[in-house]
């Protein structure tokens, strides 16, 4: 992007003379500081180069100014020399000379070689035959600015000037610059500029006509410049992916159900059909708990429960044989899937079609790798209606996963004690199939204790597992370690 600026033009322009100029005074600019940020850019393009240099200044000190004035305190003294022959060091102060020159005059005498300075019998003499010529130094501080460096230390070193140091920069077009220059249109320096799109210049911008649209100088901007990358808050990646299976089902005219965390083994596995002594049961497989125990569950329901495991009660099933444990039913355990949520919502509305769907964390004992959480969350649902088959369960978990992004997906017969026919359904990812969650259509001896009449086809899917698959994660665990740098650069969906 090589279109300049306004004032980049104008700077481009007060340089075309072809001199180099004092960044402070170029023509156009008020301070250096606006001359070098109009510069910036035409320096990085090649169009124009800085030079800096660093120069040194010198300045009296108030011992240099009274040096100047009443002359260096050797040269006073070397006049009051000439003619007298050797006078004694002693004899200086009785002369009018002030003691701190003394030292500095028998020093500088010496060096300059103006006088002999000789030790005697008598204290130290010093004599002079005639006076100097004017040296350098006395020279110098007359005129500071013709001065050379090493007589300007000198006198630095003596107290007489201080020296500052002081860069100046000079702004000149380079070869590249001055073919630019010579591009520039006349007016291209003038009027003003747009330097800011706001709202209110979007606003009117529709309303101006193409010839007031012309007229509006727009500050080109670079966007090959790095800039710092903006972090803004933003949902977790997890929520925003939970957030979209809403709005798939709220589209489809579904209903969000929910339940809590703590569940009776009565509506978590009982309701469900599952046998008492099904090994998913065990202590190793299911988070039982201490406080509470125990739920009480409505006698009704235990009855209920009770005569379709013991007899298949009047579903037409011969159940599972043996005793019903009633106690084993109230056990209070962490629910293992929401299914128990599911179940619950069909035992309130036995009669009526239903669409329903849940999120919901659940717990098992699982010894925790790359593609399991002993605490993970399930997106679980059920359909309900006079037309529900199993056409209807396998166009919908399709539906499902093809709207996430996973066109790919597979069906296997797999078992369910709650429901048949039951499958488990896997969707291809990462070059092989990968287990999503299960789904079939719930078995007599679950929905006709409850007096539901339709087919009920559910399903339980894993979120962390698709979840893994959107983010493109190789361990399933990632989801739930917070590195900040992987939250940061999480693309928003
Ligand atoms: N509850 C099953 C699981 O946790 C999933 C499922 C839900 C299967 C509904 C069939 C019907 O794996």
């Amino acid at each position: 992007m090589d279109e300049l600026s306004l004032a980049e033009s104008r700077l481009l322009l007060a340089l075309k003379d072809g001199k180099a100029h004092p960044a402070g005074s170029v023509p156009g600019f008020a301070t250096e500081s606006e001359a070098l940020v109009a510069a910036d850019r035409p320096v990085r393009l090649g169009l124009v180069a800085v030079q800096e240099t660093v120069q040194s200044r010198a300045d009296l000190t108030p011992e240099g100014k009274r040096v100047l004035a009443e002359g260096f305190p050797e040269r006073r003294v070397v006049r009051l020399l000439v003619g007298r022959g050797a006078v004694p060091l002693e004899r200086l102060a009785t002369l009018g000379v002030p003691a701190g020159d003394v030292q500095v005059a028998v020093g500088w005498l010496r060096r300059k070689n103006w006088a002999k300075v000789e030790k005697g019998p008598d204290g130290t003499m010093l004599s002079a035959t005639a006076e100097p010529m004017p040296d350098e130094q006395e020279g110098a501080l007359k005129d500071l600015a013709r001065a050379s460096g090493k007589v300007l230390a000198d006198l630095a070193a003596r107290g007489l000037v201080a020296l500052k140091e002081s860069k100046s920069r000079t702004l000149a077009l380079t070869p590249a610059g001055t073919t630019k220059a010579s591009t520039l249109r006349a007016d291209a320096a003038e009027g003003t500029e747009v330097n800011q799109i706001t709202p209110e210049l979007i606003a009117k911008w529709s309303t101006m006509s193409p010839a007031e649209k012309a007229k509006q100088r727009l500050r080109p901007f670079d966007f090959n410049v790095p800039v710092a990358v903006p972090a803004p808050g933003k949902a977790h990646p997890l929520t925003q992916i939970l957030t979209e299976i809403r709005q798939i089902f709220w589209s489809m005219g579904f209903t969000e159900i929910a339940g809590d965390y703590v569940e009776s083994a009565h509506w978590n596995m009982d309701a469900l059909f599952i046998p008492q002594d099904h090994p998913a049961r065990e202590m190793q497989d299911t988070f039982y708990l201490a406080e509470p125990a125990s739920i009480v569950v409505p006698r009704a329901d235990l009855d209920r429960v009770a005569a379709v495991h013991e007899t298949g009660g009047t579903t037409g099933s011969t159940g599972w044989g043996g005793r019903f444990d009633r106690d084993v039913s109230q056990k209070a355990m962490l629910r293992t899937h929401t299914t128990n949520t599911t179940i619950r919502h069909l035992a309130a509305h036995p009669k009526e079609p239903l669409k329903a769907f849940g999120l919901g964390r659940v717990f098992r004992k699982e010894t925790m790798d790359a593609t399991h959480l002993p605490e993970f969350t399930q997106i679980e649902g059920i359909v309900t209606e006079p037309g529900a088959t199993f056409d209807t369960l396998v166009g919908l978990c399709r539906h499902f996963f093809a709207r996430m992004g996973f066109p790919e997906v597979r069906f296997r017969p797999a078992y369910f004690p709650y429901t048949e026919p039951s499958m488990e359904i896997d969707v291809f990812y990462n070059g092989r199939w990968m287990e999503l969650g299960g789904c079939g259509i719930f078995r007599p001896e679950v929905t006709k204790p409850l007096g539901v009449r339709d087919n009920v086809v559910a399903w339980g899917f894993g979120l962390e597992r698709l979840a893994m698959m959107r983010l493109g994660l190789k361990d399933i665990r990632d989801l739930y370690v917070s590195d900040i740098e992987w939250l940061r650069t999480a693309p928003l969906r």
